[in-house]
């Protein structure tokens, strides 16, 4: 059986695609604090943390043979000025954005040569366009960007595919989530909902 394991299956995106992948035929391993009733795996995990990541990769690597799948989808936003902006919500949101996505695929990446697998990235249009106020944020992904892009051309040669997430507003509780005094009200409007993202993923 297909091994997927994904960040942030517990809730919105993450847990639309993991209900996705498991109806393809996928054994499902999440990764987050809290669990997923979908998964067939929880590994609990605080992204924000390299110890955390190395004993989930520990743990994950002894109880599943192979792994086929790796989505780095759980994030955190930041709506804040640069002005007012603490160093310590920045720090954060750039370990759980990008040095996870990036640490993850690195302790994965022999495991992903030999079933030739596939790693996706969940970014977003905000690493895309700059957005006031969404900076911090913006800046995450821009990296999260630079690395899919930059690892797709280096693992062609493994037949490991990359694919870059670039993601418009999903209706996710990920607002009021996230960081900042700057968070827009919950009926922003013009949403797509994550099943559906998931769907077409
Ligand atoms: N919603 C949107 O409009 C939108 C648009 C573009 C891109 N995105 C991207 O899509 C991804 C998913 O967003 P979402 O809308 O589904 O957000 P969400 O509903 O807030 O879910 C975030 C997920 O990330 C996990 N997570 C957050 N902090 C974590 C930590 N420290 N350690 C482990 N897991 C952590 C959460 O799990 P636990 O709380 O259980 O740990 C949760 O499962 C993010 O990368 C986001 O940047 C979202």
């Amino acid at each position: 059986m297909k091994v997927c394991v994904i960040t942030g299956g517990s809730r919105g995106i993450g847990a639309a695609l993991l209900k996705e992948f498991k109806e393809k035929g996928f054994f499902t391993v999440n990764l987050s604090r809290s669990e997923s009733i979908e998964a067939n795996l929880n590994i609990q995990v605080d992204l924000s943390k390299f110890d955390d990541i190395s004993m989930a990769v520990s743990q994950l690597l002894e109880k599943v043979p192979r792994v086929n799948v790796l989505i780095n989808n759980a994030g955190i936003g930041l709506y804040e000025s640069w002005e007012e902006m603490s160093m310590e919500d920045l720090k954060k949101v750039f370990e759980i954005n990008f040095f996870a996505p990036v640490m993850l695929t690195k302790s994965l990446l022999p495991f992903l040569k030999e079933t030739q697998g596939s790693v996706i990235n969940v970014s977003s249009v905000a690493g895309k366009l700059y957005v006031s106020y969404m900076g911090g944020y913006c800046a995450s992904k821009f990296a999260l960007n630079a690395f899919s892009d930059s690892l797709r051309a280096e693992v062609r040669k493994y037949n490991i595919h990359v694919l870059n997430l670039i993601v418009g507003r999903i209706d996710t509780g990920f607002s009021q989530n996230a960081l900042g005094s700057k968070k827009p009200p919950e009926t922003f409007g013009g949403s797509a909902t994550a099943e559906r993202l998931a769907q077409l993923t």
